[in-house]
C-alpha cells in the first residue's frame, strides 16, 4: 500500500495481505451482506427466484443466481475472494481439490491431446494420467522429472496442450520453478497448470509467475480448520470459462453452500496461521535433521534441499509472508517397523492423512508402490513420514518429536 492511498477493505492492492483476508469477498450478489449483516450469510438454497420476466436473465452471467449447481451467493463469495488472493480475474470452487484436477484436465484437454506432467505429484494426479484419463479419453502422458528444465522441453509435442506440476510437490517437495515452466509451456503453446496447495497465498502466487490455471485442495490450508473439503481453479476468465460451464454445470462437480461458507470463514486468518505453520516447520525441520537417528528430512528451507535455491528465490526472501510452506518428509534410520513405532509414540501429533489443517498430522508411507520409482533415495530405501506441521506450540511439537524419537529407538 502506498502512503497516500486509502485503505478500502474491498479492494486487496490497497491493504494488507491480513486485513483483506478479514474482509475480502464478504459482499456477495445477493447476500444479505449489503444490508445489515457483517457476514455473508449460508444460503442453503437449491434455486433462486427469477425475475418477473425471465426473458431479461443473462443466462451467461455467472452472477446471475439461478440453480445452486450453476451458482449460489456462497459459492459466488468464495470465488470472488480466491480470485483475488490468487490475483486471477476469475474463480470457480469445486467439491473437493480433486473435482478441480479432474475440472482443469475435462476443460482444457480432448481426445488426442497430449499433456506433460511432474514426476512427484498427489496420488489422485498420478492415477488420472497413468490410467484414467489415457484410458478413458486416449489422452497421452509424459512424466518428467519438473526440476529438470531439458527434460521438460524435451517431452514437449505438437499437440502438448498442458503442463502439468505442484509448486512443492507431494510428497517429495520437489519445488518447481513455475516462471521457466511457464515460458517452456507457452513456447509450446500450452496452457500451465499449477496446484499450489502447498504454497496458498500470500506464499506463492504462480498466476504472477506465468502460470495460466491455479488450483487448490481448499480442503488444506486455505480452509484449514479440517473440517470441510473443496477445491478451486483462478485464472483468467478464458481459461476458466470451459472450467465453470463445461466441468461445474454440465458434470457437477459443484461444491455445497455450507462448505464454501466454512473455507470462507476459515480463510479469514490464513496469513496469520501461514507465518506460524512455516516458523514452526523450519525449526522442527532443522530439528530432525540434526539428529543423527533421522535418514533424511525434504524440507525446501533446508540448505540441504535440491532446489532450495529455487525455493529461496520464489518464496523464502525476508518479508513476513516468506517462507518454504509447512511440510515436509523424513524417515528415520530404520526398518518399517521403526517408523511404526516411533509414530505410535507420538502424543499431540496425530497420525492421519491430510495436510493444511491446524493440528499436526503424520503419515507414514513405506517403500512400495508403482510412484516411489520416481522419488529420491532416501524415499525409496526407508520410505517417508509426511509431515504436516500445525498450529501447536512449536517446543510441544519438538518434545513430541524427541520422545518418540527415544521410544523408536528404545
Ligand atoms: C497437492 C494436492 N492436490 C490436490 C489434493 C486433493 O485434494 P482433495 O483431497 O481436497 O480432493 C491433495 C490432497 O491431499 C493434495 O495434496
Amino acid at each position: 500500500m502506498t502512503q497516500q492511498q486509502r485503505p478500502d477493505r474491498r479492494d486487496p492492492n490497497s491493504v494488507g495481505e491480513q486485513t483483506w483476508s478479514v474482509h475480502g469477498g464478504n459482499h456477495a450478489p445477493g447476500s444479505d451482506a449489503e444490508g445489515s449483516a457483517i457476514r455473508v450469510p449460508i444460503t442453503m438454497a437449491n434455486s433462486y427466484r427469477l425475475p418477473e420476466d425471465p426473458s431479461t436473465m443473462d443466462w451467461s452471467n455467472p452472477e446471475h443466481l439461478t440453480y445452486t449447481r450453476n451458482t449460489g451467493v456462497n459459492q459466488i463469495a468464495l470465488q470472488n475472494k480466491l480470485a483475488a488472493l490468487e490475483h486471477g480475474a476469475d474463480a470457480v470452487a469445486l467439491a473437493s481439490g480433486v473435482a478441480a484436477l479432474h475440472a482443469v484436465f475435462f476443460g482444457h484437454v480432448s481426445v488426442g491431446d497430449h499433456v506433460v506432467v511432474a514426476d512427484a505429484t498427489y496420488e489422485a494426479t498420478y492415477k488420472l494420467w497413468t490410467s484414467l484419463l489415457p484410458r478413458k479419453y486416449g489422452i497421452e502422458a509424459t512424466f518428467v522429472d519438473i526440476a529438470d528444465l531439458d527434460a521438460v522441453r524435451a517431452a514437449m509435442r505438437p499437440n502438448t496442450k498442458l503442463v502439468i506440476t505442484e509448486v512443492i510437490a507431494n510428497p517429495t517437495t520437489k519445488v518447481a520453478d513455475v516462471a521457466a515452466l511457464a515460458e517452456i509451456a507457452h513456447a509450446g503453446g500450452a496452457l500451465l497448470m499449477v496446484d499450489s496447495t502447498f504454497t496458498p497465498p500470500p506464499l506463492f502466487r504462480p498466476l504472477d509467475h506465468g502460470a495460466d490455471l491455479v488450483v487448490h485442495s481448499l480442503t488444506k490450508y486455505i480452509n484449514g480448520h479440517g473440517d470441510a473439503m473443496g477445491g478451486a481453479v483462478i485464472g483468467d476468465a478464458e481459461a476458466v470459462d470451459p472450467i465453470r460451464s463445461e466441468a461445474m454445470v454440465d458434470v457437477g462437480g459443484v461444491i455445497s453452500p455450507f462448505n464454501a461458507w466454512l473455507i470462507m470463514r476459515g480463510s479469514v486468518t490464513l496469513p496469520l496461521r501461514l507465518r506460524q505453520h512455516q516458523a514452526s516447520a523450519l525449526e522442527l525441520a532443522r530439528f530432525l535433521e540434526a539428529d543423527e537417528r533421522i535418514a533424511y528430512v525434504a524440507y525446501p528451507g533446508l540448505e540441504s534441499h535440491p532446489q532450495h535455491a529455487t525455493a529461496v528465490r520464489q518464496f523464502g526472501g525476508d518479508g513476513p509472508e516468506a517462507g518454504f510452506g509447512g511440510i515436509m518428509a523424513f524417515a528415520l534410520k530404520g526398518d518399517p517397523d521403526l517408523q511404526n513405532r516411533f509414530v505410535s509414540a507420538l502424543r499431540v501429533i496425530t497420525s492421519a492423512v491430510s495436510v493444511g489443517h491446524d493440528e499436526s498430522l503424520i503419515v507414514h508411507v513405506g517403500t512400495t508402490g508403482p510412484r516411489v520409482a520416481a522419488y529420491p533415495d532416501g524415499f525409496r530405501e526407508y520410505g517417508h513420514l509426511r509431515f504436516s506441521v500445525g498450529l501447536e506450540d512449536v517446543a510441544d511439537l519438538r518434545a513430541d518429536l524427541a520422545s518418540a524419537l527415544d521410544a523408536a529407538f528404545g
